[in-house]
């Protein structure tokens, strides 16, 4: 399936009632195709970070998101509705802290196909990729509306 097929798999699973959190991860998941690569963004330097949308209906936004070696994020918060995302290629460490005290609560080193989600009522959190010569991709899909 493309990635585009993807994201509309997604926006008409979250019209469903009762959909949970982990059957979007999942759908993201079953991804298996190479077509996201067409939207890397080719003229990045070192310790970049480059986003570029995929896909927009009224349910979601999706992007493509390229990690360049030794890119570090700050430490962010997400908006009351999430965001889903999706390892694609290379690996990505995540630290998710507490939203009130910002102490760290969760470690994860994450590789393809793993998927989490997180809102601020979830944490905050930094996201790495630690490896000093491989680039790293994700797949973003913001929902715009919350009813998981
Ligand atoms: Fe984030």
């Amino acid at each position: 399936m493309s990635i585009v097929n993807i994201g509309k798999n997604i926006s008409s699973t979250l019209l469903l009632p009762n959909v949970g959190k982990n059957r979007i991860s999942t759908i993201l998941q079953t991804y298996s195709n190479n077509d996201w690569r067409r939207y890397i963004d080719p003229n990045i330097g070192l310790n970049v970070y480059s986003k570029t949308k995929v896909y927009e209906d009224n349910m979601i936004n999706m992007y493509v998101a390229t990690w360049k070696p030794g890119y570090i994020s700050t430490i962010h918060s997400h908006n009351p509705v999430g965001c889903w995302y999706r390892i694609l290629q290379g690996e990505l460490v995540e630290r998710q802290y507490d939203p009130d005290t910002l102490f760290l609560s969760r470690f994860s080193v994450l590789n393809n196909p793993d998927t989490m989600y997180i809102n601020d009522s979830i944490a905050f959190h930094s996201v790495e990729n630690r490896d000093d010569i491989n680039s790293a991709a994700s797949i973003h899909v913001y929902p715009k509306t919350i009813n998981v």
